[in-house]
Formats: structure tokens, sequence, C-alpha cells
């Protein structure tokens, strides 16, 4: 077969020689929770590769600057500004990429927060808030991929979860229930697609050097850099990974954790709980050079 006969023009839904050769196998792909960290890092990935990407977060001036920054690095970027807590925008801005870009081969449900549970005063609507955007986001993002894909009969759709969602952590709760609720939802999902033509991937990450973990002042195991951890992400989706747990050792920690007994567990996280907490308040009490 010809260079040509497997050009863009020809076989719209093919991907380039350029995908090919940095081995992904998608051209229009779109990621939520682009404008910053893995997002941002994997759109740039994917438009060195020469793909089409959809940007969706709700940092409009990020998204643009994001997206020059891919069409000068070669691929095509379409900045949507759009909150995914709201199910209306989320499906706005995946009808405008599917219209713009042409048909969704792959949708990366990336967006999340994190915010540690500080003791009192208890309040609810912490807990609801990353719920709402951990879980509903991706849910929602996935549900405005998902019945084009499947009257097309293909495509992949991913979620980003966390190594947190193999235990609960003291500080972490809503956070590591956010992450268990999508990364058993996605199983129930990827069940449920089983050989209609539409694969699903739940990635694990563990700590990644990112806006999100900037902010953490405890020692965080085996952090990767975000251009690494991007990289292996876009590997375990080209690969059709079904769940992809990195890095090895951090897995490797959270599988030793799961198996450890409840009363070790339980004493050895609440002391670094309380540890934590400590160094939290440390920071909040106003002082010199403290707001
Ligand atoms: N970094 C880590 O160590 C780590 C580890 C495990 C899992 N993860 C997961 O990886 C994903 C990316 O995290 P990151 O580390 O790259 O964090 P990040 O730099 O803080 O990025 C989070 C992204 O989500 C977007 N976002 C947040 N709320 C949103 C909303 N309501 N609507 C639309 N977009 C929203 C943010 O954009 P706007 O603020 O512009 O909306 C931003 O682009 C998250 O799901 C996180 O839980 C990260």
């Amino acid at each position: 077969m010809s260079t040509r006969a497997w050009s863009r023009t020809s076989w719209p839904g093919w991907p380039t020689w350029r995908q090919i050769s940095v081995g992904f196998p998608y051209q229009v792909v779109a990621i939520t929770g682009a404008s910053t960290g893995l997002g941002a890092e994997m759109a740039r990935q994917l438009g060195q590769a020469g793909c089409k990407v959809a940007l969706i977060a709700r940092s409009a001036d990020k998204l643009d600057q994001l997206a020059q920054h891919v069409r000068a690095a070669g691929g095509t970027a379409l900045a949507l500004p759009c909150n995914v807590d709201d199910w209306q925008q989320v499906q706005a801005a995946v009808a405008k990429a599917e219209s713009d870009l042409g048909p969704l081969q792959c949708m990366l449900a990336n967006a999340g927060i994190g915010q540690q549970l500080e003791p009192g005063p208890w309040d609810p609507a912490v807990v609801e808030q990353i719920l709402r955007t951990n879980v509903m986001g991706m849910v929602h993002a996935l549900y405005a991929a998902l019945p084009a894909m499947q009257q097309r009969g293909r495509g992949h759709l991913v979620g980003v979860a966390s190594m947190a969602s193999y235990q609960g952590l003291p500080l972490d709760g809503g956070y590591s229930a956010s992450k268990a609720a999508q990364r058993i939802f996605l199983e129930g999902l990827r069940v449920q697609l089983h050989a209609t033509g539409i694969s699903v991937t739940c990635i694990c990450p563990g700590f990644v050097r990112t806006p999100m973990t900037d902010k953490n002042d405890f020692n965080m195991p085996f952090l990767i850099e975000v251009e690494d951890a991007a990289r292996r992400m876009l590997r375990a989706i080209a690969n059709r990974r079904r769940v992809y747990n990195f890095p090895k050792r951090m897995a490797a920690l959270a599988w030793a954790g799961q198996r450890t007994p409840r009363w070790l567990f339980d004493a050895a996280t609440s002391w670094l709980g309380k540890h934590q907490s400590k160094r939290t308040q440390a920071r909040s009490v106003p002082g010199p050079g403290r707001e």
C-alpha cells in the first residue's frame, strides 16, 4: 500500500504516518482538564503527533495559549471553555468538537480537583464539590461522547482516576472516594461496552508534579515529572490498557497497603494524617511573611 493510500484525505478516520510513528492511533481526541498539568501536557504531545485536539477546561485564556502552542507544534487545536460539572455545557462542547474537528475517536476525561478535608468545621459542600467535578465531570464527558461512538461502532473512552482510589487516606477521604468511584464506574462501563467496538481505559497515576501537587508540603513518594507521566498515559491508551497503574513502585505500595492488616494500616496512616494536619495548621497560622 502506498503512503498516499494512508493519507488523512483519503481515509479520514485513519491515523497519519506521524501518529503511527509515535505510536498513537487516534487522530481526533478531546481532553477535559486540558488547561494545566497532565491534560495540557498530553495535548502538547498529541499536537506534536499531528493530532486534532479539543481542549476543555474553565480557564479560557490558558486554553487559548495552549491551542497556539499545539498549532505551532503541527497539530490542530480547538479551545472549548467549559465547566465539566454542567451536563449541558459538556454536551455543547463535545458537539462543537465533533462539528469542527470531525468524529471523536478518543475522549480523555481528565479534569479533576483535589482538596484536603480539614477537621472542623465539617462542611459537606467541600466533599460534594470534589465528587461533582471528579465523578460527575467524568461521567458527563464520557456520556457526551458515547452516543456518536456507539453509532459508529468504535471509539475509546478514558478516565483518569488515581492510585488514591485504592485506599482511604486521612484528610483525603473525599478525593480517594471520588477516585474509587471513577475507577469502579469505568470498570462497569468497560464490561457493559465489551465487544461493541468501544474501549474503556482507567488510568491511575501516582504522584505527578503538576499544579495539583505543587501545593502539597509533604513527601510524595516516587513523584514523577509531568512529561514522563503524559507519555506513559498516552502509551497506555494506544495499547488499549483496561487499567493502567503507574509508576510501578507506587502501584506496589498501594498493593501492599491494601494487604496490610487493618490495625497496622490505621495506626500508620492516622499518625501520617496527624503529622500532615499539624503542618497544614502551622501553614495557615498568620505570621511573618504570611497573609
Ligand atoms: N498530579 C497528580 O499527582 C495526580 C495523581 C493522580 C491522579 N491525578 C488526576 O489527574 C487529573 C489531572 O490532574 P493534574 O495533576 O493535571 O491537576 P491540575 O494541573 O490541577 O489540572 C486539573 C485540570 O482540571 C480542570 N478542571 C478542574 N475543575 C474543572 C471543572 N469544573 N470543569 C472543567 N475543568 C476543570 C482544570 O482547569 P480549569 O481550572 O481551567 O477548569 C485543570 O485543567 C485529575 O483528575 C487528578 O485527580 C493527578
